[in-house]
């Protein structure tokens, strides 16, 4: 099945020049795409079309049609499309708002009106498969970037989203935060989640995660593509997008 289906995508900010100028691509269920493109590009414009945030909180000029697994997105509000995509912010402490972990992750579920002992129950499940346990009862503020990144995962899967879109998971980490994002998204793709991952660069580590590389550039798709044939074409050298670890 198809996850998500753009097709000639125009969108312009008010009094801007259109930062989308006809993106065509379709992902398939199951695939960990990574989205790349210099700074300005449009990938943060593109992951909020995808989530609803564009045009119903940003406003813009927008035109063509983009489906979540067969369903029109466009018009649609986020909380519409809950249960479709969960984006995981590229700041953590911007997502992370409860004192304690067992909170966040409680607090969508909580406002879907869901029993408190199911919401229990789905806690642990969660604690268990993203390997925050022991960080219960902790503040979020107080644990490492890596183990933020985690928390804030393992909140937006409470409400099992069919796409998950991480923006920039791998920055502002230390090397230990890296391994524990790059294990978790090798995890989610061995469990048949899909999920795009904006990056500014393409690096060794989504070489290994993605089964593709999606390339923005002057507003349309410029390469989509498996990372091994790529990595040989002179487009990214051009762009300079290469390989920087
Ligand atoms: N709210 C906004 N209003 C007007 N223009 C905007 C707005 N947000 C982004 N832009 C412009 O749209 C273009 C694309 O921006 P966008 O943030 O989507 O790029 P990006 O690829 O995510 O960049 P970065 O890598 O720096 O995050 C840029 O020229 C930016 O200045
Ligand atoms: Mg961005």
């Amino acid at each position: 099945m198809d996850a998500v289906t753009v097709h000639d995508l125009h969108f312009a900010y008010p009094e801007n020049t259109e930062v989308l100028d006809g993106v065509d691509f379709t992902i398939k269920e199951g695939e960990t795409v990574v989205l790349a493109g210099l700074s300005g590009s449009g990938k943060t414009t593109l992951t909020n079309i995808i989530c609803g945030v564009i045009p119903q909180l940003i406003r813009g000029t927008i035109s063509g049609q983009v489906q979540l697994f067969g369903e029109d997105v466009i018009g649609k509000t986020p909380a519409e499309l809950t249960g479709k995509v969960a984006l995981v912010f590229q700041d953590s402490d911007e997502q992370l708002i409860c004192t304690t972990v067992e909170d966040e992750l409680a607090f969508g579920p909580e406002n879907l009106c869901i029993a408190p002992a199911e919401i229990t129950t789905m806690i642990d499940t969660a604690l268990q498969r993203y390997h925050l346990s022991e960080f219960r009862h902790r503040d979020p503020a107080h644990l490492s970037g890596g183990q933020k990144k985690m928390v804030a995962l393992a909140s937006v899967s409470m409400l099992n989203p069919q796409l998950i879109i991480f923006d920039e998971p791998l920055s502002g980490l230390d090397e230990d935060g890296r391994t524990l994002v790059a294990e978790l998204l090798m995890e989610l793709k061995a469990a048949g989640q899909t999920v795009i991952i904006v990056e500014h660069d393409l690096t060794a580590v989504t070489a290994g995660i993605a089964d593709r590389w999606l390339v923005l550039a002057d507003g349309h798709i410029a390469a989509f593509d498996e990372p091994r044939q790529l990595l040989t074409s002179k487009l990214l050298y051009d762009l300079e997008l290469m390989f920087d670890d």
